[in-house]
């Protein structure tokens, strides 16, 4: 892949914190295949593993290390091609944590403290709460900022840190001069937040307790047919969107991001069917939509090898990028030059 300066760029990324959902499929990866198999000749893309990110909440090294391979391999089961956008690890990128230092000195504590992940991670690891919990936001700016990045494509509980990505390229642009591209959040219209299938109005989350909240992308058929089995709908009967029936409309979306129909085309097609048949087959859409990838996936996997190496030489590449923007800023806010 190579790096444009006349192209706009498009950044994201997943920590590999826990196995991926549907969540993340439905809501960041889908899009992020979508764009890039539409804007190619346009835009340059960087798909990272945000590996430095989920160290926030104490994770196991060797799994850690395990995830963060496995998800350079999700990426491209859902379809990124290393041809057309640049796949590597945070850490790989010392850049990264560099950035991330001089941000924390241009974010507030008041901003930080409004963070709404913040106030949930912390409320779930009451023992754990510690600063890079409360700085990420501000690391996070550094991931989307090193690489000018035009386009983030995230999930709706992203757009805050988004939003916060903003300020604080704004604030340093207004103090040093133009440093920074503004970025955008990209959402599109469904699927931008998944819920959980127990507690509908609760994100769907790779840290849920419940097995049954949520449906992994590595789940075997029968296992998601009776996980939306036992989804929690309501006592109405007819499958239609409307507000106050947060189980059907969240498995609507579902239904809707795996076979492309409508909102109107879903309640036709259910017309006079009980919420049983609609359930069954969100399940079916959903293994049948996810086949594909576990089959790719693992014939990624069979060899590390080539993955590693990839990574190994991709991180160069990202560096070379970062180090663009992180000289420009050293050189603005004042450190003497090597
Ligand atoms: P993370 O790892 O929690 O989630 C990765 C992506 O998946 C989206 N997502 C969802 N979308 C819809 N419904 C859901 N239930 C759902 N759950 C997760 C998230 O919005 C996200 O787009 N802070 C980020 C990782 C990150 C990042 C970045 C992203 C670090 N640096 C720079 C973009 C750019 C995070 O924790 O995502």
């Amino acid at each position: 892949m190579e790096f444009s300066k006349e192209k706009k760029t498009i950044l994201s990324g997943v920590q590999p914190s826990g196995n991926l959902t549907i969540g993340n499929y439905l809501g960041a990866i889908r899009n992020w295949v979508a764009l890039q198999n539409d804007s190619f000749e346009t835009h340059n893309f960087l798909y990272c593993v945000m590996d430095m990110h989920a160290i926030t909440v104490r994770q196991v090294p060797a799994e850690l290390r395990r995830r963060t391979l496995e998800t350079v391999a999700i990426y491209m089961a859902c379809g990124i091609d290393p041809e057309k956008s640049l796949l590597f690890v945070q850490s790989h990128v010392p850049a990264h944590a560099q950035l991330g230092w001089v941000l924390d000195c241009y974010t507030m504590f008041g901003e930080l403290s409004r963070m709404t992940q913040f106030k949930d991670k912390s409320a779930k690891n009451a023992q754990n709460i510690n600063a890079g919990l409360f700085t990420y936001p501000a690391l996070m700016a550094a991931d989307i900022l090193l690489y000018q990045a035009d386009l983030v494509p995230v999930g709706l509980d992203q757009k805050q840190h988004i939003e916060i990505t903003r300020d604080i390229a704004e604030r340093f642009n207004q103090i040093y001069g133009n440093t920074f591209v503004i970025p955008e959040p990209y959402m599109t219209k469904t699927g931008t937040k998944i819920c959980s299938l127990q507690e509908p109005t609760k994100k769907m989350s790779k840290s849920d307790e419940n097995p049954n909240a949520c449906v992994l992308m590595f789940d075997k058929k029968d296992d998601i047919v009776r996980k939306f089995k036992r989804a929690v709908t309501d006592s109405d009967t007819c499958v239609r969107y409307a507000e106050g029936k947060d189980g059907i409309n969240n498995l609507m979306s579902i239904y809707s991001c795996f076979t492309g129909k409508t909102y109107e085309e879903i309640e036709r097609e259910f017309e006079g069917k009980g919420y049983g048949d609609f359930k069954l087959a969100v399940g079916e859409a959903c293994a049948d939509g996810l086949a594909p990838i576990q089959a790719e996936y693992a014939r990624l996997m069979a060899d590390k090898g080539y993955l590693e190496g990839m990574l190994r030489e991709n991180a160069d590449k990202a560096s070379y990028i970062a180090s663009k923007t992180l000289s420009k800023v050293y050189r603005k806010i004042g450190f003497l030059a090597k």
